[in-house]
C-alpha cells in the first residue's frame, strides 16, 4: 500500500497529560507551576496558547485510577479530562478537545450524556477516545476484576453502538423551539434507542439535539490487533505510538486495510503518532534542561534506567561499574548490539557510537514511551517534517516535556517553521473538529 501525504497538511493534537507535561518531575522546574493539576487558570491559558498556535486538538489520555507514586511525581492524568473541558469550551473557539472515556467502566448512556452535551457546548469540537481499559487498578475501582481482552472489546463494540444510537435518537431537527406555534420539539423525530446488547441495554432516547459536526468522532489508541480492527469499524482519529517511520507506515497501513475491510475509506483514519520533546536555543541547552529533570529522580530510578538502557543493547551493565557522566568503555562498546526486540535500540547504538555520556543518552529520551528530540525548533520542525513527508503518519499526537513553557515554544518557534514549509494549516478551515480533521458528517450509527 502507498502512503501519501502529497498535498496535504499535517494533523497536530497537544498532549494535555496532568496539566504538567510528558516529564512527571517537570513540576519541579523553574517558572513551572506546581499546582497545574488542581488551577484551572493556568490549563484554560495552556488551551488557549494552543488555540493561538491552530492546533487540531487537545487530547486526554485518561485512566480512571492512581497509576503512579505521587510521592515525588505529578500524576499522569488530569483530575477529570470532561469536566476540564466544559471549561476549555467555555474560553476557546476553534480547538479540538478529545477526551478518552472507558468503554468497560462506564454505561453508555452517561458516556453518550455527558460527551453530547460537552460536543453542544463546545459547538461540536468534542471527540471520544474510546478505550478498553487495560490498566491493572482500574476494574477495582468499579467494583469488578479485569476482564479478559476479547470481553473487553465485545464490550467496546457494544458500548460504541450503544453510544452512537442514543446520539442518533434525537433526530436531526428535532428542536423546534416556535413560540408562535408552541411546538417546542418534533416528536415524529426522536425515536427510543433500544439498544439491547449482551453486555449493555438502554431504551433512550437521549434529549439532546446534533451538534454542529452531528456527534463526535470516534478515536482509539494503541497498536493491538483488536484495537486497529475496532478502529477500522468506527474511528475517524487514532493515537499511535510508533517508534520508527518503518513502524508508523505499518501501523497506518493496517488502519487503512482495516478501514476498506468494513467499507470505509482509508483517508477516513487520521494516525496520530506520539512525539516528545525539549525545546532549547541550542540542543546543549535542551539536554541540559533534561539532565536536570533527571536529576530529580530518586538515585534509584536512574540506576534502574540504566541497567534498562543496557538490556536495550544487550548489555548487562550496571550504575555502580561505570560512570554515567562518561561515555561508555570501549570495551563495553565492543559488546553491544541492538536488542532486536526494542525499536528504540537502534536509537541508542547510534549515540553510544557518537561517545555521548550514558546519562546524555538518557536525556536524549532513548527509553521514553514515543520518540524524543531534545534540541532546537529547527530540529523537531526537521523530525516531524521527515515522517510527515515520508507519508507515516497524518500527524502527531505531541508531548512537551512541560507544558509551563513548552506549549508557548511550540507554538511560537516550531509551528511557523512548519507553516513555512507549508506542512501546517494557517489557520482552521472551520469550526468544528470533523471540519478540522477532514472527516465526514456522522449523525447516528453508520
Ligand atoms: C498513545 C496511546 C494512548 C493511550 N491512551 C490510553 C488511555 O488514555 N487510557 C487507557 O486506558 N489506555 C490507553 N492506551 C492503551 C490502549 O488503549 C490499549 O489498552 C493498549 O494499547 C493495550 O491494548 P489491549 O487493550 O488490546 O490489550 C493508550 C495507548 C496508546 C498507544
Amino acid at each position: 500500500m502507498t502512503l501519501s501525504n502529497e498535498g496535504k497538511k499535517m494533523i497536530l493534537a497537544l498532549q494535555f497529560v496532568s496539566g504538567y507535561g510528558g516529564e512527571f518531575r517537570s513540576w519541579r522546574l523553574p517558572g513551572a507551576s506546581a499546582d497545574a493539576y488542581t488551577n484551572m487558570d493556568y490549563q484554560v491559558s495552556i488551551a488557549k496558547k494552543a488555540e493561538e498556535g491552530k492546533f487540531h486538538m487537545i487530547f486526554s489520555a485518561d485512566t480512571p485510577a492512581l497509576t503512579n507514586d505521587l510521592s515525588n511525581q505529578s500524576p499522569m492524568h488530569q483530575m477529570d479530562p470532561l469536566v476540564s473541558f466544559a471549561a476549555f469550551a467555555r474560553e476557546t473557539n476553534n480547538i479540538g478537545l478529545v477526551s478518552t472515556v472507558s468503554t468497560t467502566h462506564s454505561y453508555p448512556y452517561n458516556t453518550a450524556r455527558t460527551m453530547k452535551t460537552l460536543d453542544v457546548m463546545s459547538g461540536g469540537r468534542i471527540g471520544w477516545n474510546a478505550v478498553s481499559s487495560s490498566m491493572g487498578g482500574v476494574a477495582e475501582n468499579f467494583g469488578t476484576r479485569m476482564l479478559p481482552r476479547e470481553t473487553r472489546y465485545d464490550m467496546a463494540y457494544e458500548a460504541i453502538e450503544a453510544v452512537q444510537t442514543l446520539w442518533g435518537s434525537f433526530g436531526e431537527g428535532a428542536m423546534v423551539l416556535n413560540k408562535k406555534t408552541g411546538e417546542y420539539a418534533d416528536m415524529s423525530k426522536v425515536s427510543y434507542a433500544n439498544y439491547n446488547g449482551e453486555y449493555f441495554k438502554t431504551k433512550g432516547p437521549l434529549p439532546i439535539p446534533a451538534s454542529p459536526q452531528g456527534q463526535p468522532p470516534i478515536f482509539q489508541a494503541g497498536g493491538g490487533e483488536k484495537g486497529i480492527e475496532m478502529a477500522g469499524k468506527y474511528a475517524s482519529g487514532v493515537y499511535a505510538n510508533p517508534y520508527t517511520i518503518a513502524d508508523a507506515k505499518m501501523h497506518r497501513s493496517a488502519l487503512h486495510e482495516s478501514a476498506e475491510r468494513h467499507g470505509r475509506s482509508g483517508e477516513d483514519i487520521k494516525m496520530l503518532a506520539g512525539f516528545m520533546f525539549t525545546i532549547g536555543d541550542t540542543e546543549e541547552e535542551a539536554l541540559e534542561r533534561r539532565r536536570q529533570i533527571m536529576d530529580y529522580a530518586p538515585e534509584m530510578e536512574t540506576a534502574q534506567r540504566v541497567q534498562y538502557l543496557g538490556m536495550m543493547v544487550n548489555l548487562r551493565i550496571s550504575i555502580n561499574d561505570i560512570n554515567i557522566n562518561q561515555p561508555l568503555p570501549q570495551e563495553l562498546v565492543r559488546q553491544t548490539s541492538p536488542n532486536m526486540m526494542d525499536p528504540r535500540a537502534e536509537r541508542v547504538m547510534e549515540l553510544i557510537q557518537k561517545g555521548l555520556s550514558v546519562k546524555d543518552i538518557l536525556a536524549h529520551g532513548v527509553i521514553n514511551y514515543h520518540p524524543v528530540v531534545a534540541g532546537t525548533a529547527v530540529q523537531v520542525a526537521d523530525f516531524l517534517e521527515k515522517w510527515f513527508t515520508s507519508g507515516a503518519t497524518d500527524g502527531f499526537s505531541i508531548v512537551p516535556d512541560s507544558l509551563h513553557d513548552g506549549v508557548e515554544k511550540f507554538v511560537e518557534q516550531v509551528i511557523p517553521i512548519l507553516q513555512e514549509r507549508g506542512l501546517f494549516h494557517k489557520d482552521y478551515e472551520g469550526p468544528t473538529l470533523r471540519e478540522n480533521m477532514g472527516v465526514p458528517y456522522q449523525y447516528g450509527v453508520r
